[in-house]
């Protein structure tokens, strides 16, 4: 089993391999790809719920999807990505929230979408036991403040608000960073002022390690963005095997005498 102190030490030693799922098969196929951390992302709402932004996701969805991801990982460490709302209006609630993360659904650490107002937040999970990965650059829940999915940290002021916040909740007790929609060299100058490690998406190379979505590397995904590559094409394979399966039912071939049982006991009957 993959523990935060693992990941932890491998920054700067080795690269760091993240993915999302969603799902036990989904968990068991990246886990069986030897990935670091499984995160069950707020991309859900993208990606598997059929939403057009990460903010309808709920709480017990997340809590849902995580445990079925941790159902279905054996090696890999499990961060569960609170949504949207779920952090940062009340602090007991907060609390609440990431502990059911854990305790009901297995999760390892929680990942909060962070900012100023996750600073204090993230020392007292911390201090509580509950692991916190936090995420800096583009963080989709401010969609509607930010006003779409634009790069983070493009002026001097806000590449130098990002350094500032990766340090803070460095010191508040975080065990690693999402770099997301960054410039390459704001990333790799993050990378250098941590101890813990960054894990970039759409951040440039030198990041600790990299996550994308699922849905985006296996090819699944309808549209991916500008930073991802798919190293598959799991839709026109699936595709073809559901157009497969109408066509050998409508033309009778399936089923066939392999996947038929008759019961010659009971011949007599019919
Ligand atoms: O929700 C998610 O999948 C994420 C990753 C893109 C980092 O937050």
């Amino acid at each position: 089993m993959t523990t935060v102190t693992d990941v932890r030490a491998k920054a700067g030693v080795e690269p760091i391999t993240m993915l999302t799922a969603y799902d036990a098969p989904g968990a068991s196929l990246v886990d069986g790809a030897g990935v670091d951390m499984v995160l069950v992302g707020d991309s859900m709402g993208n990606a598997v719920l059929g939403h057009d932004s990460t903010l309808p996701v709920t709480v017990e969805e997340t809590l849902s999807h995580t445990a079925a991801v941790a159902r279905g990982v054996e090696d890999a460490l499990v961060v569960a990505d609170m949504p949207f709302l779920s952090f940062g209006v009340e602090e007991s609630e907060s609390v609440r929230n990431a502990g059911r993360m854990l305790k009901e659904a297995h999760a390892d650490a929680v990942k909060l979408e962070s900012g100023p107002h996750t600073v204090e937040l993230t020392e007292r999970l911390v201090q509580l036991g509950i692991p916190v990965m936090a995420h800096l650059g583009l963080t989709p829940q401010r969609v509607n403040e930010l006003g779409g999915y634009a790069r983070q940290g493009t002026s001097e002021a806000d590449a130098r608000e990002i350094v500032d916040l990766a340090r803070a909740h460095e010191e508040a007790g975080a065990f690693s960073l999402v770099l997301e929609h960054v410039p390459a060299n704001l990333a790799a100058h993050v990378t250098d002022e941590l101890d813990i490690p960054t894990i970039g998406i759409g951040a440039g190379p030198d990041c600790d390690g990299q996550v994308l979505v699922f849905h985006d590397v296996v090819g699944l995904s309808d549209w991916t963005p500008p930073f991802a590559k798919p190293f598959g094409d799991a839709r026109a394979e699936m595709a073809r095997a559901l157009g497969d399966y109408v066509e050998a039912v409508e033309s009778g071939a399936f089923p066939g005498d392999e996947h038929s049982h008759v019961e010659e006991d009971l011949e007599h009957l019919y």
